[in-house]
C-alpha cells in the first residue's frame, strides 16, 4: 500500500496539468492491484497547512481531458510557507499523517522546491518537477511553459509590428521572466525584435538611443523586447518608478514604462509600451511542452516507484533525468553574457543595450 500526493506551487504555468496526469496514470497503472492510490493536495502547500488538509483523490477519469489545459486542476499557492514557524509545521506533520501520504510529488519552480526540501525536517520525502515560464531553474535546461511562453510573446511582437510600422513608431514590449532573461531572449530573437535587454546585461540608455534615431532616419520603427527584471546601467530602477507602470509593487513589471520615459524625450518618434503580464503564462501548452510536462511527469512517477526520493527531476543534454533537490533549492539560472544566443543576435545586427 501506498498513497503518494500531488501538488502544485508557485505562479500558474502551461503544461502543469500535463505533468499531473502522466504523474497519476503513471502511478495508477504501476500500482494496478497493488494498493497505490493518488491524492491531489489543494492550492499548493497551502492544501497542507490548515486544520484539516485538503485533497482529491486522483484517480484515471479526473486526469483524463487534462493534458491540454493551461493552468492547474489543483489550484496553487505562491505565498504559502509551510516553514513559517514550528507550529505551522507541526501542523503540515499532522495532516501529512491524516491523509497517510507517504511521498508528496511537488510540482513547481525554486521557491516550491526549497520548501520541499525543508519539509525533510519534518520527514516528508518529496519528488520535485521543475516548472516556470521563466526557464531559471539550476540543473535544468529546459522547463515547461518556456516554449509556450515564448510563442505568446512571439506572437505578441509580431502583432505590435502592425502599429509600429503604421505609425513609425518605437514598441516596446515587455516580457516576464523574472531575474533571468531567457524568455526575453528567445521572445526577442524569435520576434525579429531590433533591441533586446535582459537583466543580465544593464542597459546603458545612449545605445537604445543611437539605435532607434538610426533607425528614425531610415524611415524606419523599432521593436524592443525587454525582460522586467532589466535595469539600466549604474542605477536600479526603483519601486516608486515601476509602479507608475505596474500596480504591483512586489513584482518586477513596469520597466518598460519607464523605459518609455526614458527614451520619448530622446526621440521624434513616439515611443509607445506593452506589457504582456499573465498573458504570457495562460492558455494551452504547445505540443513541445505537452510533450517535455509528461516526459517530467512519467519520471517523477519512476522515481517514486524506485524510491529515489528528495530529488528532483531535470532535462540535461536533451536527456531526463534527476539532482538532489538541495541542489537546486534557492538557486537560479541566468543567461550567461556569452551565450551562444547573445552572440548570435549581436553578430546579426540586434542590440543589446550596452
Ligand atoms: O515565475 C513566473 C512569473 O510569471 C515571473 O515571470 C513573474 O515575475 C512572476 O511569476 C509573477 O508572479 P505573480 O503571479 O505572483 O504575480
Amino acid at each position: 500500500n501506498m498513497r503518494i500526493g500531488v501538488l502544485t506551487g508557485g505562479g500558474d504555468c502551461p503544461g502543469l496539468n500535463a505533468v499531473i496526469r502522466a504523474v497519476t496514470k503513471s502511478l495508477i497503472q504501476h500500482g494496478h492491484g497493488k494498493g497505490v492510490e493518488v491524492l491531489g493536495i489543494l492550492d499548493g502547500f497551502e492544501g497542507l497547512m490548515g486544520d484539516t488538509p485538503r485533497a482529491r483523490p486522483l484517480v484515471w477519469d479526473r486526469v483524463s481531458g487534462i493534458l491540454h489545459m493551461g493552468g492547474t486542476i489543483l489550484g496553487t499557492s505562491n505565498s504559502a510557507n509551510p516553514l513559517k514557524d514550528e507550529a505551522t509545521l507541526e501542523q503540515v506533520r499532522r495532516n501529512v499523517r491524516a491523509l497517510g501520504l507517504d511521498v508528496v510529488v511537488a510540482i513547481g519552480g525554486d521557491g516550491t522546491m526549497s520548501l520541499a526540501h525543508g519539509l525533510q525536517k519534518i520527514g516528508l520525502a518529496c519528488v520535485g518537477v521543475p516548472k516556470t515560464i521563466d526557464n531559471d531553474i539550476a540543473l535544468c535546461e529546459r522547463s515547461f511553459g518556456f516554449d509556450t511562453a515564448v510563442a505568446t510573446a512571439t506572437d505578441a511582437l509580431r502583432r505590435v509590428e502592425s502599429t509600429a510600422n503604421s505609425h513609425h513608431r518605437v514598441m516596446i514590449v515587455e516580457t516576464m521572466g523574472r531575474h533571468a532573461g531567457w524568455l526575453a531572449l528567445e521572445s526577442g530573437i524569435a520576434g525579429a525584435a531590433d533591441v533586446i535587454l535582459l537583466p543580465e546585461i544593464d542597459y546603458d540608455l545612449q545605445a537604445i538611443i543611437d539605435r532607434c534615431r538610426e533607425r528614425e532616419q531610415r524611415q524606419r520603427y523599432t521593436i524592443i523586447c525587454i525582460g522586467e527584471g532589466a535595469k539600466p546601467r549604474g542605477g536600479e530602477i526603483t519601486v516608486r518608478e515601476r509602479v507608475a507602470g505596474s500596480p504591483d509593487p512586489v513584482r518586477l513589471g513596469g520597466v518598460g514604462h519607464v523605459l518609455r520615459q526614458q527614451l520619448q524625450p530622446h526621440l521624434k518618434s513616439e515611443v509607445r509600451t506593452t506589457v504582456l503580464g499573465y498573458v504570457q503564462r495562460g492558455g494551452d501548452p504547445t505540443p513541445f511542452d505537452r510533450v517535455l510536462a509528461t516526459r517530467f511527469g512519467h519520471h517523477a512517477a519512476q522515481l517514486v516507484i524506485a524510491g529515489q526520493l528528495d530529488r528532483m527531476v531535470t532535462l540535461q543534454d536533451g536527456r531526463i533525468g534527476s539532482v538532489e533537490i538541495a541542489r537546486v533549492a534557492n538557486t537560479q539560472r541566468k543567461v550567461p553574457p556569452n551565450h551562444d544566443l547573445i552572440t548570435m543576435a549581436r553578430d546579426i545586427g540586434v542590440c543589446l543595450g550596452d
